[in-house]
């Protein structure tokens, strides 16, 4: 474990002042870039879907997108998008939540989560929570039983964990690594 996150860390770019004067931003490019960290990643979060009894994973726009996708498919389960609110073309399923200027809003197609699914939400970052409680939100409205949340990075000096920990309900939480 402790071998895994040197390697993602050393994986991950800082840029200062990105995209905002003040904020350090995470770039997880150079870590997509290199197939022996993405690998291993996608190795982990596919063991994490595997422990949680999972039958779909839900990968959040955008950049969930593209850790969900190939666990998904290492898994051998479904995968599903939660997307901005207005891409998708069925009936949907939409959850607001507040941002620090405003609010947002993502949906999810209500067809593809039925009531025996257990469902596992991947994301890149754990920031303020907003995003992965909004998401954990929606598969439960679904009548679908969320199996956990994996992030790929919590910023541990947000209060993120504490805001998604109880929409999870005892169900697992697993961050790879803090920063
Ligand atoms: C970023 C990040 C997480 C979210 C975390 O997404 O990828 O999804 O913010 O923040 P929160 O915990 O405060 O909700 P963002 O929508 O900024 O960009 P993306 O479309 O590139 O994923
Ligand atoms: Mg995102």
């Amino acid at each position: 474990a402790e071998e895994l996150a040197g390697l993602l860390r050393g994986r991950i770019r800082d840029v200062p002042d990105y995209p905002k004067p003040g904020i350090l931003f995470k770039d997880i490019t150079p870590l997509l870039a290199d197939p022996e960290a993405f690998g291993a990643l996608t190795e982990a979060l596919a063991a994490f879907c595997k422990e949680a009894g999972a039958t779909k994973v839900v990968g959040l726009e955008a950049r969930g997108f593209i850790l969900a996708a190939p666990v998904a498919v290492r898994a051998g389960i479904g995968f599903v998008p939660v997307r901005k609110a207005g891409k998708l073309p069925g009936a949907t399923l939409s959850q607001t939540y507040d941002l620090e200027y405003g609010s947002a809003e993502i949906e999810i197609h209500a067809e593809d989560l039925t009531a025996e699914d257990r469902v596992v939400v991947i994301d890149d970052v754990l920031a303020t929570g907003g995003t992965a409680e909004a998401s954990l939100r929606l598969i439960r409205r679904s009548g679908a039983r969320v199996a956990g949340l994996a992030v790929l990075m919590e910023l541990e000096f947000l209060p993120g964990r504490d805001r998604v920990l109880p929409e999870l309900a005892g169900a697992p939480y697993q961050a790879l690594i803090t920063v």
